[in-house]
Order: structure tokens, then sequence, then C-alpha cells
């Protein structure tokens, strides 16, 4: 599809579910509204009425496959994804929303015995792999997909290594931080060679959006 300029529409791979659709909101507010993009609708693409923008939505942790490989221009991901997978894409913008820490976390009062090899249960086995390198520490990643918080109370890990956002799930399951790992949020992120063609209406909406959080946050 082309705008009426006849430039192809811009591809925006946002992430499905809440954070989405308040990003998504930016980028309407930016101009690029669709008129499509009604509730309770299961589509998955959106034209923007103007043809300027084309939004697909994406399983969250999914966003930097679709960026890295070009067919989305942008895409909207959260920190802890990009430390994860590490993809070749350039991270544009933090947009400062879905605001959580990646941490270690453990049964309140739990020592860990620096002799034993120290099993950590995660969905994110990069990113725990890395922190216990950087300590010299030897452990034995668990990999699981959810509800990491069971991990050590049943005893199949002695710490987790999972996001923190409000703290409740740890609160409510007797766990505890025992380390900070590293704040996250989300991030705009852009395809490193469809940006040398882009550039210059990637960094308008980049603009655009850094000006309405910053309007955001002082209003
Ligand atoms: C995430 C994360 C924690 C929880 C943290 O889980 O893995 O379990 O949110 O939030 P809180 O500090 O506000 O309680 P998610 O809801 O994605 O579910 P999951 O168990 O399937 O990973």
């Amino acid at each position: 599809m082309q705008d009426s300029n006849g430039k192809r529409a811009l591809n925006i791979a946002l992430p499905k579910g809440r954070l989405g659709e308040s990003v998504y909101g930016l980028f309407e507010q930016s101009g690029y509204a669709s008129s499509q993009m009604g509730d309770g609708t299961r589509r998955l693409i959106f034209e923007s009425d103007s043809g300027e923008a084309r939004y697909f939505w994406v399983k969250p942790s999914d966003v930097w496959a679709y960026v890295e490989r070009g067919v989305a221009d942008i895409g909207i991901a959260g920190k802890d994804i990009l430390l994860e997978y590490e993809p070749d894409v350039y991270e544009l913008l933090d947009l400062g929303v879905g605001k959580c820490r990646m941490a270690v976390a453990a049964l309140k009062g739990f020592r860990a015995n620096p002799q034993r090899t120290l099993r950590v249960a995660t969905k994110f086995a990069n990113i725990a792999r890395k922190y216990y390198a950087e300590q010299g520490r030897d452990i034995d990643i668990i990999p699981l997909h959810g509800s990491i918080e069971l991990a050590p109370i049943v005893g199949l890990s002695d710490v987790i290594v999972d996001i923190v956002e409000t703290g409740t799930t740890l609160r409510e399951n007797n766990l505890e931080v025992i380390a900070e790992i590293v704040p996250l949020s989300a991030r705009l992120i852009a395809n490193k060679a469809n940006y040398a063609f882009e550039s210059a209406r990637i960094d308008g909406i980049v603009d655009q959006i850094a000006g309405l959080l910053s309007e955001r946050e002082q209003g």
C-alpha cells in the first residue's frame, strides 16, 4: 500500500496487549490513526487511514524477529526481550512505559551455599547466564515459561531470575528480591537496513512520540 505521496506504508510491529494498545495511542496522536482498529477484532494487520502506516499485532516476545528481518521497519519491544535475544536492531527510544526490573528472588531468608551450584529457574536464560558469569558463579539453569515463582517454593530451584513490576507476586508467595539485575521499560526499535532508507520518516515519528511522552511527563 502507498500513501497519497506515493510512499510505501511504514510497517510497525506492536506488542499485543495493554502495552501495545497504549503505544498505539501514541502513534494515533502522531497522525497515524487507523479507523479499522476496533474493539474485539481478531485481525492482526491494520492500515492507517492516511496509508502511511501498517500495524502488525505480534506476540510481545516476537516483535524483535519481525523487526530484525525487516518485515517490520519499526516495533515496540521490552528491554527484557532485547537483552535476552540480543537482536541486531537499532534501539531508538526509551518509551519509559512498561517500567519494571529484572531481579533475582528467593524464598525469604534464603542463604545460598557458595560451595554448591546455584539452581536458577527463569524465562531469561541468557540474562541469567551473563549475570552469574560476571560474578564467576556456577549455575544450573532451569528453563521455565511461566509461574516462575513456584519453582523455589516447591524446591525446583534455589532462586529465580524474573521480572518484578509491583512486587505483588513475590510478596504473595513469600519470596523477596535478593539482587537487582537491570531496570526495564519498552523501547522503540528499528530494522538497520530499512532505517538507512527511511531515516527521515522514522526519525520524524520518533521525535513526535518523544514529544508526546515528555508532554505527558510534564502534564
Ligand atoms: C510476570 C513476571 C512475574 C510478574 C511480576 O509474569 O514473570 O511473575 O509478572 O509482576 P508483579 O511484580 O507486578 O507481581 P506474567 O504476568 O507475565 O506471567 P507468567 O507467570 O506467565 O510469566
